[in-house]
């Protein structure tokens, strides 16, 4: 049997999540791999909710959220991309190919880039195969 990567997405509800409802409303077909979790804003993202995703089974992850300058609540995005860079390093360290995990900013007049983010990942994660290295490891 083909192996059809399961796909987490942390999205932030102003930005990307309405992105994504446009993706839907203009017909574009995207890869059905993905379950959306919807963050008031990415700023809510941390280490441990990317390591219970993993433990959950998911093999890749998409953290997005607003652009730069257009966060809800002015500088979660920020906030979120200097996480990014630490939770980069953190999984290099524990043998997590990074290419796993999408961070982007996908806008609410985005629907078109949300297709293709999660296309693209979807791709990715499929040519890595299965993430098993922290499949039901315990984290609570
Ligand atoms: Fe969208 Fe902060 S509200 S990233």
């Amino acid at each position: 049997m083909d192996f059809e990567p399961k796909i987490v997405a942390f999205v932030c509800n102003w930005c990307t999540y309405a992105g994504a409802d446009l993706t839907g409303t203009s017909r574009i077909k995207y890869a059905p791999n993905v379950k959306m979790i919807r963050f008031p804003c990415t700023g809510r993202i941390d280490f441990m909710l990317l390591m219970k995703a993993f433990a959950n089974g998911a093999d890749g992850m998409i953290v997005s959220g607003c652009h730069p300058n257009d966060c809800h609540y002015t500088s979660g995005n920020f906030h979120a991309r200097r996480r990014w860079t630490v939770f980069r390093s953190l999984l290099e360290f524990m043998g997590v190919d990074t290419e796993r995990i999408a961070f982007t900013w996908v806008s609410a007049a985005e629907g078109a880039k949300w297709a293709d983010v999660v296309n693209s990942t979807v791709e990715k994660v499929r040519a890595l195969g299965p993430c098993e290295a922290y499949k039901n490891a315990d984290y609570e």
